[in-house]
């Protein structure tokens, strides 16, 4: 198994690889991109962790290998947030990183499963699909935006409120990775009941939890701890699909619900990356209320990303 990150030097980068340094299956390859000059460093430092795992770091001109033969490619490069921002304002720088890193995976592992953490993801997804279609090798089942953190947040807050075991706690989150395109299913968390005021609180705070992180830093970026902890367990899924297990995740990818063209929704991963669309389920009417009015947002998103690769 070869994964490669894009971006391994930045905050979310060094988190993310040192999780996977330590939970990679024995034999692993590990193949560390950036373009700050720290990233062979990062590599070095990585690779004296006891582990099975090969590490090796990537400068800015060595992208074609960094990539060649990866499995899985896991992309947290570029801008972060800083208070006052949305995760919009950072389309015109991030969309250029993606497009030229896109186009090193299309040359260099066309098959391999692509994680975009890089935002805004609602757009920065749409890009990759482009530039693959573009070369004539897209295939949807491999493109994958990293929405996970909204479902390990939303998965804590729940534990926290209720007292509970946050391993019990399961939480569907669908729609896209911003404002209020975040959307948690409340209503199908299994044993647990909430109030109206409770929903509309929760989905809330699940909603502003990256804004809670920026505000928190105070100018110092975004998140990178739990985004990393949450692109490792995303990873690992992967692993395990390619692997030949069964394992379900949400992720924000070209699906069938009919939505948007792009939408989180459950996944069952497998040998070829997304082996089946999984349907999101009964809303509530507050649930269905807000998915229609985010709808409009999220197309724009999307709508940003294919115009800037016509
Ligand atoms: P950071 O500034 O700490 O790190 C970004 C890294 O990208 C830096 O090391 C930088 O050198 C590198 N980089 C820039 N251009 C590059 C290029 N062309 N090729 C390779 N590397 C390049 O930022 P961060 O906090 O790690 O956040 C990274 C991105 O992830 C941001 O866009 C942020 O908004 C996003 N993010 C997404 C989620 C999510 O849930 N999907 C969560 C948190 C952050
Ligand atoms: C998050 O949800 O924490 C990330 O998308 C980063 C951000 O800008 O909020």
């Amino acid at each position: 198994m070869k994964v490669a990150v894009l971006g391994a030097a930045g905050g979310i980068g060094q988190a993310l690889s040192l999780l996977l340094k330590n939970g990679l299956p024995a034999g692993s390859e590990l193949a560390l991109y950036d373009v700050a000059p720290v990233v062979p460093g990062v590599a070095v430092d990585l690779s004296h962790i006891p582990t099975a795992v090969k590490v090796a770091g990537f400068g800015k001109d060595d992208l074609d290998a960094a990539l060649v033969d990866a499995d899985i490619v896991l992309i947290p490069a570029g801008m972060p947030r800083k208070p006052g921002m949305d995760r919009a304002d950072l389309f015109n720088v991030n969309a250029g990183i993606i497009k030229t890193l896109s186009e090193g995976i299309v040359k260099n592992c066309p098959k391999a499963l692509v994680g975009v953490i890089t935002n805004p993801v609602n757009g920065t997804v749409p890009i990759v699909a482009e530039v693959f279609k573009k070369a004539g090798t897209y295939d949807p089942a491999r493109v994958f935006g990293v929405t996970t953190l909204d479902v390990i947040r939303a998965e804590t807050f729940i534990a926290e409120l209720r007292g509970l075991n946050v391993n019990d706690v399961k939480v569907p989150v669908i729609g896209g990775h911003s404002g209020t395109t975040i959307l948690p299913l409340l209503s199908q968390v299994e044993g647990v009941e909430f109030s109206d005021e409770e929903v509309a609180a929760l989905t809330k705070r699940i909603q502003n939890a990256g804004t809670e992180v920026v505000e928190a830093k105070a100018g110092g970026g975004s998140a990178t701890l739990s985004m990393g902890a949450a692109a490792a367990r995303f990873c690992f899924s992967l692993v395990k699909g390619l692997q030949g297990e069964n394992v379900v995740e949400y992720a924000y990818v070209e699906g069938n619900t009919g939505d948007a063209t792009f939408f989180a929704q459950p996944v069952r991963l497998g040998k070829n990356g997304v082996e089946e669309l999984l349907p999101y389920g009964e809303l509530s009417a507050f649930e269905q209320q807000a998915k229609d009015d985010m709808l409009a947002t999220l197309e724009k998103d999307i709508k940003e990303g294919v115009d800037f690769m016509a």
